[in-house]
């Protein structure tokens, strides 16, 4: 069994992968499937959390015990983080968040024209992971809440000074960095990565079930709870 180390804590992840409208029929979007997130939710929940788990566009059953708040696009995504983040001990941002999305979502479906197409303008959306440091530090939340705020990364080259360059960047505590191909990460139940954390340690977790990667994430999160 699994100890009870987040019994009376909350924690909020977010899970899956933003879509961004382009019309009433159309998105960008990516693969993300929400499986990590997910085992990050069932493992909160054995471990005694309260969990809020905001997932976005996820074909999974809502885990057992969670509150599930479903979004579809990045900006809904961060309403929903940060609002459920105010009073919360932990966040883990597991969601794949588009970085762009369309200047203008079209009230009406996009005609095909005989011509051609015209190009898709897009604009910036908003970093969930760095807006969450950003209002800690500006102390916008609870007093010193979310207490550990954790992201995900998937790189596919010079992974940890990438990873570490990112974690710097975007103020978190830990940063969990996948590489990505070779049937790990996107849609698979196997997951392998490095945890950064902003004191310069590191944790290697090896391949294996997305579950084990999940306990050795909140193996930090609650040893720095304590
Ligand atoms: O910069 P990159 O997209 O690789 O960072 C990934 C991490 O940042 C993930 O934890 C993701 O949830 C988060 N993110 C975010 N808002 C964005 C883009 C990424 O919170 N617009």
């Amino acid at each position: 069994g699994r100890p009870r180390d987040l019994a009376g804590r909350k924690v909020v992840i977010s899970a899956g992968g933003t879509r961004e409208a382009l019309d009433p029929v159309r998105y960008l979007g990516n693969r993300s499937s929400g499986l990590q997130g997910y085992a990050l939710a069932r493992t909160a929940v054995a471990r005694g959390a309260e969990v809020t788990l905001v997932a976005a566009n996820v074909s999974l059953g809502d885990p057992a015990g969670a509150k599930v708040i479903r979004v579809e696009s990045a900006v809904e995504l961060r309403d929903a983080v940060l609002s459920a983040a105010a009073d919360a001990d932990a966040v883990v941002m597991a969601a794949a968040v588009a970085d762009f999305r369309p200047a203008v979502r079209h009230d009406s479906k996009i005609k095909k024209t005989s011509g051609e197409p015209e190009p898709i303008e897009l604009v910036k959306n908003p970093d969930i992971l760095a807006e969450l440091g950003e209002r800690r530090r500006a102390g916008a939340f609870a007093p010193a809440r979310p207490a550990v705020i954790a992201g995900f990364a998937a790189e596919t080259d010079d992974v940890l000074a990438n990873g570490k360059a990112k974690l710097a960047r975007k103020g978190c505590d830990l940063l969990v960095v996948n590489q990505v191909g070779e049937g790990l990460a996107f849609g698979t139940p196997d997951n392998a990565a490095t945890i950064l954390a902003a004191d310069g340690s590191q944790v290697e977790v090896p391949r294996g079930p997305k579950e084990d990667l999940a306990d050795a994430v909140w193996d930090l999160v609650a040893a720095r709870l304590s």
